[in-house]
């Protein structure tokens, strides 16, 4: 079987490239752009794990990757990306049903926000002395964990909606943000932030948690001690 990984440069594809015998890593730094139609014979593969991401046009990116009928399309998609209303979410949710009804054999893992995502805005909110931290829970998950799935799910048959991957815990961003606070040591007032709107709603009611598929093993701590 050949593969390919789309988005095989970013946190997560670069798993899933290292854990799949002669996977070719395709994105705009190899020559192919997904919404400007470049280069898209590289994608020529029996199997295509979909890990290039467009904060605005996913469902672009992703009916460029059906383009190429390769025999099992893998989707990296986000748990709650049907609950939670932010736009790109609803991207995500459009871009699952596009692959759903696209007649090419798939399979679609949902995974909870990735360890490096939190990294990233715990280390942007905490530039301020006052380090604002959303009121409400994450399920974080390791991305190398994730990138071992995708690969293992790319080397079986299409399984269509697979299951979701969340992370072992989930902890109020608060506690996230202590652990980060602790493992860089430094000290910053922590403010939980309410929102009004739906998204925030959502957020606090858990739509992005699936607490019945706590699967992943590395914990944000283990994550951050290196
Ligand atoms: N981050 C999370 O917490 C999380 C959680 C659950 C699911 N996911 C999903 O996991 C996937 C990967 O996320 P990530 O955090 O690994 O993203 P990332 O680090 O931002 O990587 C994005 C990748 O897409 C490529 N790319 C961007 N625009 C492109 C284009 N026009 N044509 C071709 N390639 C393009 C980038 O490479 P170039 O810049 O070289 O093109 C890069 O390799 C996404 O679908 C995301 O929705 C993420």
């Amino acid at each position: 079987m050949t593969f390919v990984v789309t988005g095989g440069s970013g946190a997560l594809g670069r798993h899933v490239v290292a854990a799949l015998p002669g996977a070719k890593a395709v994105s705009r730094s190899t020559g192919t752009d997904l919404l400007r139609g470049t280069g898209s014979g590289a994608l020529r593969a029996d199997v295509v794990v979909h890990c290039a991401t467009s904060f605005r046009r996913e469902v672009d990116m992703a009916r460029a990757v059906l383009a190429a009928k390769p025999a099992h399309l893998v989707y990296i998609s986000i748990v709650g990306c049907d609950r939670v209303p932010l736009p790109y979410y609803k991207q995500k949710h459009a871009a699952e049903r596009l692959i759903v009804n696209s007649g090419v054999p798939h399979t679609i893992l949902r995974a909870t926000q990735f360890h490096s995502l939190l990294l990233r805005m715990f280390d942007n909110s905490s530039k301020l002395p006052l380090m604002l931290v959303p009121a409400f829970r994450f399920q974080p998950v390791d991305e190398a964990e994730v990138g071992l799935e995708l690969a293992a799910l790319a080397q079986a048959a299409p399984a269509g909606i697979a299951g979701e991957m969340g992370g072992p815990e989930v902890r109020e961003a608060i506690d996230l943000a202590r652990i980060y606070l602790d493992a860089k040591g430094k000290r910053r007032t922590l403010v939980p932030l309410k929102a009004p709107g739906a998204t925030y709603r959502a957020y606090r009611a858990g739509g992005n948690l699936t607490p019945g598929r706590a699967v992943g093993k590395r914990t944000f701590a283990d994550y951050l001690s290196g």
